[in-house]
């Protein structure tokens, strides 16, 4: 018997069951895509390339279900064991490591990589994050660039202006803040564009990502400042050797201010050691005549 008459003979007795598998199956597919709405996309994109941890798409071709289901039980515990695998991702990850997420099953996990290898099949997934258009930087970018990065501009979320903590050539000076990194050469350690703006829409370290957490950078906001960075990145050079010469007539004047200002301090504590000397030795001389 072919398997074509076997279908035609069990007739509805074969799809409807069918239907109630598939009800199911498509309800829990929902509730992947909600659970990774909210649990994910802080930190992962699929097509969208790295923010925090890897970009998800085609995990499950570089990585065996077993493995991923696993690993999604408890990040840490992979790493903490020494998997090879885990470490590099970790290192690729500058060291931030994957959270343990509440709710996580190994069912949970498993219908989240379905999910995942679904949306990689996508020409473009609801997944793929932020992008940044691809038109190239002008003038006006880099001008906006520095007055959102100095605070002339407010970023729209709320995010508090990059010189608090950072300096730049050309914008801030070394009058900008020393919490942070000078950024003059962040566009090329952050590898350009692409994986910076990303890096930029949500910060992978400490400092950063609790500042803009909740208050994340507008892709209007991170293109200007990606061109002010490409900007400062590929005039560096030249900028650095006026900062240096900046940075030792500063010097040359806060040794200035420092000798006068111990001159000051020496000559009051000279004279306070001296007049109560004097004045001693004045009262025995004059002691000694009466
Ligand atoms: C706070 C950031 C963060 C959150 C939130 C997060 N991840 Fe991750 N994820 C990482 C990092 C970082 C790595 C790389 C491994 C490491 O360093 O721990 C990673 C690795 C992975 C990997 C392995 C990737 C590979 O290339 O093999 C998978 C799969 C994954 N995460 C899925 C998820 C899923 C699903 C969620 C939501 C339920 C999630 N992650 C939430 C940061 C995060
Ligand atoms: C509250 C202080 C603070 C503010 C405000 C701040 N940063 Fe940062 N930033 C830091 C610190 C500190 C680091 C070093 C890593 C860390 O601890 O997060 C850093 C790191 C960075 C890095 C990574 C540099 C590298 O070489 O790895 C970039 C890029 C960056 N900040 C961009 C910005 C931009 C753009 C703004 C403004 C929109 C900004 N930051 C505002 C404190 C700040």
């Amino acid at each position: 018997m072919t398997l074509k008459l076997l279908l035609h003979r069990i007739g509805p007795a074969f799809y409807i069951p069918l239907i109630f598998i598939a009800g199911p199956v498509v309800a829990h597919a929902q509730e992947a895509v909600d659970f990774f709405r909210g649990n994910c996309t802080s930190c992962h994109t699929i097509g969208g390339g790295r923010l925090t941890g890897p970009d998800l798409k085609d995990v499950t071709k570089r990585k065996d279900r077993a493995w991923l289901v696993q690993f999604l039980q408890s990040p840490q515990a992979m790493i903490d064991k020494g998997d090879a695998y885990a470490l590099k991702l970790k290192e690729e990850a500058r060291d931030v490591v994957m959270p343990n997420i509440n709710g996580m099953s190994p069912a949970q996990a498993e219908l989240l990589l379905t999910m995942i290898e679904a949306e990689s099949k996508l020409p473009k997934s609801q997944f793929a994050g932020l992008q940044i258009s691809d038109r190239p930087f002008t003038q006006q970018d880099i001008e906006l660039g520095k007055a959102l990065f100095m605070g002339d501009k407010r970023l729209a979320n709320g995010g508090p202006p990059c010189v608090t903590c950072h300096t730049v050539n050309g914008a801030g000076g070394f009058g900008g803040g020393r919490l942070g990194p000078d950024l003059s050469r962040a566009f090329e350690r952050l590898q350009g564009r692409k994986a910076m703006g990303a890096w930029l829409y949500a910060p992978a370290t400490p400092t950063m990502s609790l500042t803009f957490s909740k208050k994340a950078m507008k892709a209007e906001e991170i293109l200007p400042l990606l061109a002010l960075f490409e900007n400062t990145a590929r005039s560096g050079a030249e900028d650095d050797r006026t900062g240096m010469a900046g940075f030792f007539a500063a010097g040359f004047v806060v040794a200035i201010l420092c000798l006068t200002l111990f001159a000051f301090i020496w000559k009051a504590r000279f004279r306070a050691v001296r007049d109560p000397l004097v004045e001693l030795s004045a009262r025995k001389v004059l002691g000694g005549r009466s």
